[in-house]
């Protein structure tokens, strides 16, 4: 298939929103990572994006709307959380997800009977999904595994030839996807952490005067994630993998640095290539921005092994150790 490579100017736009309508892929810049956009509502085009990501089919997508009234017409039940989290967060990296209607086809939530919805902050994506006037089932638009992309160069190596076209935009500014959350009965958990951290959602349900709403987090211990699994399906995959194997070093920052350079010492001294991902002389939104672009230019490196120091787990923090944590495919040594 020919790729067609689309720029930002309002007649791509269109075009893009067309070729979804239609049926089609388009992978587009959000805030937070590129998607891999579909009509999805319509069965057909939705198995394209599984097929295209080569995503097993129980690991539900969320739908991109343009406003909060479409997010409202896809769910079968209303909640006064969920109404405070779309007007404090929305347009923004929140996903909300809630029992579905039934149009909603059943692949596209993996036959869960709940719906994740998102709207996003980017001027462009929305545009696009205004543009298509279907809500649009967009994951990250990666192949399954791979880092998700921030860049749109990302996703010409991991998608050129499988999808209709890529619009080409800026770099991501959030680079980690969004904060999953489940809302149901009035409770409140979050799926997966992102850049609107637990404190942040507390925080806007104390101000509407929901103190007595507890908002309860995932661990990013592995062994929790699975027994839990069913509630998110798409945590117990292995995911933003390098093909280099990983290791992660947390403790005092010092002795970090120290066992670090002494291993990376040691394995060059074997023959290996080695790659660093250390953040300490970068913001945690910096680091968040850049995470997976680093992933991905160990890879191109044909790096051998990569030796990771910990970042703080405060704030945005947190969702990024969760990832980095997967991408080292839980190989943590405390030092
Ligand atoms: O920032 C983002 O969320 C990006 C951009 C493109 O919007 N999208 C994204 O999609 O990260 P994806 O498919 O890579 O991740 C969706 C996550 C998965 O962990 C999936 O299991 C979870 O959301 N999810 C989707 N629908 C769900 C549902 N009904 N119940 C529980 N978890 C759900
Ligand atoms: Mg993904």
């Amino acid at each position: 298939m020919d790729t067609k490579l689309l720029t930002l100017k309002e007649k791509d736009l269109v075009q893009a929103g067309n070729i979804i309508r239609e049926g089609g892929l388009v992978a587009f810049p959000t805030e937070t990572v590129y998607g891999l956009g579909a009509n999805g509502l319509k069965e057909e085009a939705v198995k394209k994006i599984y097929e295209a990501k080569g995503r097993p089919s129980d690991n539900p997508l969320i739908l991109h709307v343009a406003s909060v009234e479409e997010a409202k017409s896809l769910w079968a039940e209303e909640s006064e959380i969920a109404n405070i989290l779309m007007k404090e967060f929305w347009p923004g990296p929140l996903t909300i997800v809630m029992k579905s209607r039934d149009f909603v086809p059943r692949i596209t939530r993996a036959f869960l009977d709940t719906v994740a919805v998102r709207l996003p902050d980017s001027y462009e994506a929305r545009k696009i999904i205004e543009n298509a006037g279907v809500a649009v089932a967009a994951p990250s638009a990666n192949l399954s595994g791979r880092p998700s992309p921030t860049s749109y160069t990302h996703v010409i190596d991991d998608m050129e030839g499988k999808i209709d076209a890529i619009v080409c935009g800026r770099d991501c500014n959030i680079g980690i996807e969004s904060t999953v959350v489940l809302v149901e009965d009035e409770k409140l958990t979050i799926l997966r952490p992102g850049q609107i951290t637990k404190e942040d959602i507390q925080k806007a349900l104390d101000f509407h005067r929901k103190k007595d709403l507890t908002v309860e987090a995932l661990s990013n211990e592995e062994g929790e994630q699975i027994n839990r699994a069913p509630l998110s399906p798409g945590m117990k995959y292995r995911h933003y993998a390098p093909r280099a194997k990983m290791i992660i070093f947390r403790g005092e920052s010092h002795k970090v640095d120290l066992e670090v350079s002494l291993r990376e010492d040691t394995l060059k001294r074997e023959g290996y290539k080695v790659g660093l991902i250390d953040f300490s002389e970068e913001s945690l939104k910096d680091a968040a921005r850049l995470l997976f672009a680093r992933l991905r230019e160990m890879d191109e490196q044909e790096v051998d092994i990569i030796l990771a120091k910990a970042v703080s787990e405060s704030g945005i923090g947190f969702a990024i150790m969760n990832r980095m944590i997967k991408s080292a495919g839980y190989e943590i040594i405390e030092v």
